[in-house]
């Protein structure tokens, strides 16, 4: 008995309180509009089977254009609604994860190891080279190796349930249009706060990778017929793809390869999702009105060749739609380069 006591004793010491299963951990997100980056992040999201919950559809967005100023304190104030329904589990994982500008790219099952090797932290942000939205702070943060990243970037956190709920109800009230990254910058910065929820930033981007300012840190390479992101600056594999700020082109270029929008061996399988049938539609005047969107930035090689191939599609022409941004002036173009 005593030896049985023992045994479990020496049990309990060795491994955290329990392993985190798959189903533990629900992802949530806020989305105020079903926008193609909204549709995008759902896929991922569903590739690989991560279990989550969207809040806000439908309602107006107050959160002021984060592209141009800060804002966003009405993701907060969405969240804080729907979370306290889970504000007294200590089990439950939650990840926050912007939508628009999000993809993910590896299993729940591979996140959870990651979230497992950064405790005994319960909470962790992403991270970032940029101090925003108020770069005074900078100073305040705690330091970090050359290869590190700074800076709290609040597009992406997780923790469980009940600490997350309590950090988006630290604070009596928030306007729509307050800074959300600037609420838990400061909850980061205070040492009080950051030991209460003991909060740490992802700095090696092993699971948030934060594109801003970092793009030319990452590489796609194929493993497993599986093109993953890999950040060779941190030496990382991040799962979490975030477009923040400016870089929402970075994350339109990986997005036309991760969370298996394309593989080695199949080509591109996105190409056959959500497919029409066109054979079931009799008359060609419903047909989809196709729009090609052509940049010609500089010289380019088969120009005629290629507008030929789009005169050659059997597709109903008055269903077919151009649209041509030409860069290259007449008299750097060669007559076999451009028509
Ligand atoms: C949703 O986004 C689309 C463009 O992506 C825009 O045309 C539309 O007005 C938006 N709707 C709302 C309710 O904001
Ligand atoms: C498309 O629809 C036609 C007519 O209903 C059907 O015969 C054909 O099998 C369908 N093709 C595919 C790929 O579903
Ligand atoms: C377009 O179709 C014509 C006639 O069938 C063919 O001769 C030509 O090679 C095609 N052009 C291209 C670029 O495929």
């Amino acid at each position: 008995m005593i030896e049985q006591l023992f045994v479990l004793l020496l049990v309990g010491f060795t491994y955290p309180i329990r392993a985190i299963s798959k189903d533990d951990l629900l992802v949530v997100s806020v989305a105020t509009n079903e926008t193609d980056g909204y549709h995008r992040f759902i896929r991922s999201l569903n590739v690989y089977g991560y279990k989550y919950e969207i809040y806000g559809l439908g309602q107006s967005w107050k959160g002021g254009n984060i592209k141009y100023t800060s804002g966003g304190g009405q993701k907060i104030n969405i969240l804080r609604e729907n979370l306290v329904r889970y504000k007294d589990d200590k089990t439950k994982l939650i990840l926050f994860s912007d939508a628009y500008d999000v993809i993910f790219t590896q299993s729940p099952e591979v996140l959870l190891k990651k979230f497992e090797t950064l405790q005994p932290a319960r909470v962790v942000f992403g991270a970032e080279d940029f101090c925003w939205p108020d770069q005074n702070l900078q100073y305040d943060y705690p330091l970090v190796e050359s290869n590190e990243k700074r800076f709290l970037n609040s597009g992406g956190f997780i923790g469980y349930a009940s600490d997350i709920y309590e950090i988006i109800s630290s604070k009596e009230k928030i306007d729509d249009d307050d800074d959300d990254q600037l609420f838990y910058t400061k909850i980061f910065l205070d040492e009080t706060t950051r030991t209460k929820w003991s909060i740490v930033l992802d700095k090696r981007a092993d699971i948030f990778m934060n594109l801003n300012g970092a793009a030319d840190e990452i590489e796609i390479p194929v493993r497993d017929d599986e093109v993953y992101v890999h950040n060779s600056w941190t030496d990382s594999n991040p799962i979490v793809i975030h477009g923040n700020g400016p870089a929402k082109k970075a994350l339109n270029y990986l997005s036309n390869y991760i969370a298996r929008v394309w593989l080695p061996t199949s080509g591109c399988l996105q190409c056959k999702e959500n497919v029409i049938n066109l054979t079931k539609i009799e008359d060609q005047q419903q047909w989809p009105l196709v729009y090609i969107a052509v940049f010609i930035e500089y010289p380019t090689p088969f120009l005629r060749e290629y507008f030929e191939k789009i005169l050659n599609l059997t597709y109903p022409k008055n269903r077919l739609a151009i649209f041509i941004h030409n860069q290259v002036r007449k008299s750097e173009v060669e007559d076999d380069f451009f028509i």
